[in-house]
């Protein structure tokens, strides 16, 4: 019986594995384990094995079928498997792989890092959590200036994180970018050229030209005999890079209490003669305070320097006539699409 039975294994499982397709492996199955196959004819003869050695030859049986099976299942999906690989139709068109782009607001500020760093400018960048020191007392902002108003600020709960000392005052999200200017120069040694790209936070309401978060960046030039003459030179170069070599530039005095004097700076494309200029503000900008320079040990009678800060969503939205700054944070991909590079 045993001898039976390993034979009748082999036989079928080389017949398993000589099967070409699913209709021959199907016959194999028919012939073997089929109403009249072979096996089960062998399973019948079980009932003529003396009692005691049942248990031996019921294991064998079990192990054979087990076998028999798995030989059949794998021969099936292995001839599965090819069949579907010789079905694949090499002339169908590709699936498309959507392609993941920037959005058009850092493409700006890449843009934008991109050409200073062409000038000799080196990267920095600050938290978004500040003290109340480098924000506002550094940056030589009186203590009632309404911007440290909490309608204008969000400031952290106290003890939310570690005190940064009575110096450094309470902890804010910072409402512009120009606290870096002040960790830079508190670490730096000039000559210093740098920018700092990064979030701001303001309690503005939204509507389409204001968002309770939106970008800056901020650039920063110290050294010795550094003039009014380099940072108009250097943003008129900056922007005409990026925006377009047509531009016109107007610096109007205005005021910021960390530089003086301070400007703001307006663009404008060229307009054919007669017709009317459209400014639009894009900068603000000015020389370094004195007292910053006090404010943060270095000697304003060897040292002078300039700041500016903007804005690239509005870069931005100049670039691609965009009328509302909330499409910028809605996350709608028929818009975001629209500035992808790939399609
Ligand atoms: N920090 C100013 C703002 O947020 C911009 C600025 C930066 C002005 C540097 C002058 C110099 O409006």
């Amino acid at each position: 019986m045993k001898d039976q039975i390993l034979t009748l294994q082999a036989e079928v499982l080389a017949a398993i594995s000589a099967a070409a397709d699913a209709a021959a492996l199907e016959s194999v199955r028919i012939a073997y384990l089929g109403r009249s196959g072979s096996i089960p004819a062998l399973l019948e003869k079980m009932r003529d094995v003396p009692k005691e050695e049942r248990p031996i030859i019921g294991k064998l049986v079990n192990e054979f079928k087990t076998t028999v099976n798995e030989a059949f299942d794998s021969r099936k999906n292995a001839l599965q498997d090819s069949a579907d690989e010789q079905s694949v139709d090499a002339t169908l068109p590709g699936r498309t792989q959507p392609y993941g782009s920037l959005h058009p607001v850092q493409q700006v500020i890449e843009r934008s890092l991109e050409i200073f760093r062409r000038l000799g400018f080196a990267i920095n960048e600050g938290p978004e959590v500040e003290s109340e020191f480098n924000n506002f007392d550094a940056l030589n902002t009186p203590k009632d200036h309404p911007a440290r108003a909490e309608q204008d600020t969000f400031y952290i709960l106290e003890n939310a994180l570690k005190p940064l000392g009575d110096k450094e005052g309470r902890r804010l999200l910072r409402t512009h970018t120009s606290p870096v200017q002040i960790r830079t120069m508190k670490t730096w040694q000039p000559p210093i050229r740098m920018v700092a790209p990064g979030r701001c936070y303001r309690r503005d309401e939204i509507d389409a030209t204001h968002l309770m978060s939106f970008f800056q960046i901020e650039g920063l030039a110290i050294g010795e005999g550094v003039t009014l003459a380099d940072l108009k030179g250097t943003l008129e170069y900056f922007f005409r890079e990026l925006l377009g070599q047509d531009l016109q530039f107007r610096f109007r005095p205005h005021f910021f209490p960390f530089t003086e004097p301070s400007f703001e700076v307006d663009c404008a494309r060229a307009t054919k003669p007669g017709q009317p200029v459209k400014w639009l503000e894009i900068c603000g900008c000015g020389m370094v305070d004195p007292q910053v320079l006090l404010n943060v040990g270095l000697d304003p009678e060897k040292y002078s320097g300039w700041a500016f800060g903007f804005g690239p969503e509005r870069i931005a939205m100049l670039r691609h006539e965009i009328p509302d700054l909330r499409t910028f944070t809605e996350n709608d991909v028929r818009f975001l699409q629209q500035f992808s590079k790939i399609g």
